[in-house]
């Protein structure tokens, strides 16, 4: 029968049962004593699994001796207790078949040396194979599994919300626009260029930023919901923090305030950082070794501990008295920049900080406006080493307010009809927040750019394919 090497190696196969096990191989070495030590790995933990494969195998000398890093094999053995330190279980080989070579191993791009970043972000269809990519997906499996679990087990509806849309829910213009073009009778301009202007059908249509307008909607009568799913922004932003096409998870939650969903947001990151300690010591032990030392201490520090809230207004004033020179000047009413958002998660608290009650004048039209008539129910969750991961509000629920607002950033009222109708009819307080995913996975795994914790990442000068 078959078994992967996690089952192997977590002792779930009885030791002198034999198995078959199916992967790739990772290293090969022969001893003297004519026997070769195979490590097959098959991606369903972080370790590679060692194979025995004696000389006497019929096709040891013209095939198991030619293997190398990357060629997949079956390996049939016995399941023996490991006498080498480190691993717990390793198999005496009793066959080893051949699926399929690697073609000239000295120019294979995956060879197994240790390679940049950079370099395996130019072969993002091989870079599965490695260590870290291997490592870092299963984390992000483990937190995206985690984050349904948590909303689920609270009472939570998962709502798809469209990807393609009208509207612009942040108001920042980084949108990319849907055309629907007939590829065999591409309309053309006069000037022979392709006519973009036919669009989706006949409107204009853009990939969603957010889907928080609508799923409002949802919950303005299911009380509690949240979308997870793709989300695209066209901000021309080379840094390590910012994709075109990256994923979002939006709890919107009715009868809540801004302090509901701070707590909220804190207690979604303690599960699913609770989570990934105790499903991924493996992966994180790796990390640790790897990026950061105290990789799984610092997740377990924020597991055990308040979250630190503050307001804009007083994280304003400790930017401008700590003394620290930083390149974007910072005054009452400036949105700020990673560099102080990171200052105050690293520098001043240590940790995870919720920053609260945001200028009115740097958000967007939606978010519920304060008594003082300057701020607004905003709040930002800022981590160390990445800056902003969460950003949410209480949603302006009085129609006559949202009315001035949208008047007053000359938005087009008629596109909003339907965001209006949730105020006209059985309007509520409600609040939510958007949760960057690839934000939370780098932080998580400690990868300091965000292009390599999404398989494919669309970025603006990121490979496509
Ligand atoms: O702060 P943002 O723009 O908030 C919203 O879109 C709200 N409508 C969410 C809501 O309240 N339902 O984006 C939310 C989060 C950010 O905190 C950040 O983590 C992530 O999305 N994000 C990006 N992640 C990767 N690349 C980008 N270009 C990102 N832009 C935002
Ligand atoms: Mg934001």
């Amino acid at each position: 029968s078959y078994a992967s090497v996690a089952e192997v190696l977590g002792g779930k196969i009885a030791v002198d049962s034999q198995i078959t096990v199916r992967g790739w191989v990772r290293t090969r070495r022969d001893s003297k004593a004519g026997i070769s030590f195979i490590n097959i790995h098959d991606g369903s933990c972080f370790d590679a699994l060692q194979a025995v494969v004696p000389a006497e195998l019929s096709n040891y000398e013209n095939e198991v001796q030619k293997l190398t890093t990357g060629c997949s094999i079956a390996i049939t053995g016995v399941v023996v207790r490991s006498q080498g330190k480190g691993q717990s279980f390793e198999l005496q080989a009793t066959n080893v078949r051949v699926y399929g070579w690697v073609e000239d191993p000295d120019t294979y791009p995956m060879s197994p040396k240790r390679h940049s970043m950079e370099y395996l972000r130019e072969y993002a269809h091989l870079r599965p194979r490695t260590n870290i990519t291997g490592a870092v997906m299963r984390v992000r499996h483990t937190l995206a599994q985690a984050i349904h679990r948590f909303f689920d087990e609270r009472g939570y509806l998962w709502v798809s919300t469209p990807i393609i849309t009208t509207s612009d829910c942040e108001g920042a213009g980084e949108m990319f626009r849907v055309s629907t073009l007939d590829m065999l009778n591409v309309p053309k301009t006069e000037d022979g260029k392709v006519d973009f202007s036919q669009d989706f059908f006949g409107k204009e249509a853009f990939l969603t930023v957010s889907g928080q307008l609508n799923v409002e909607s949802y919950a303005s009568s299911l009380s509690k919901v949240y979308t997870f799913g793709p989300t695209f922004r066209a901000e021309n932003s080379n840094t390590s923090r910012h994709l075109s096409e990256f994923w979002m998870v939006e709890p919107e939650v009715a009868f809540a305030d801004l302090n509901d969903i701070a707590g909220l947001a804190a207690d979604m990151l303690q599960y699913v950082f609770a989570a990934v300690l105790r499903e991924r010591p493996d992966d994180m032990a790796f990390f640790a070794q790897r990026i950061k030392a105290d990789a799984v201490e610092r997740l377990q520090a924020i597991v055990d501990s308040e979250f630190v809230h503050m307001d804009y207004t007083d994280a304003i004033e400790i930017l401008q008295n700590c003394g620290e020179k930083f390149e974007y000047p910072v005054e009452w009413g400036v949105d700020l920049q990673s560099e102080h958002e990171r200052y105050l998660a690293e520098k001043h608290v240590g940790g995870p900080v919720i920053l609260k009650n945001y200028p009115r004048d740097i958000k967007a039209f939606y978010m519920r406006q304060n008594e003082d008539g300057k701020t607004v129910a905003a709040m930002d969750v800022l981590a160390p080493g990445i800056g902003e991961i969460i950003g949410g509000s209480a949603r302006e629920e009085r129609l006559d307010i949202l009315d001035k607002r949208i008047e007053e950033m000359q938005l087009p009222k008629e596109e909003y009809q339907f965001y209006r109708d949730l105020r006209r009819y059985g309007t509520v307080p409600h609040a939510g927040f958007g949760l960057g995913f690839e934000r939370l996975v780098a932080y998580v795994t400690g990868v300091q750019n965000i292009r390599d914790v999404i398989p494919f990442p669309r970025a603006p000068k990121s490979a496509a394919f």
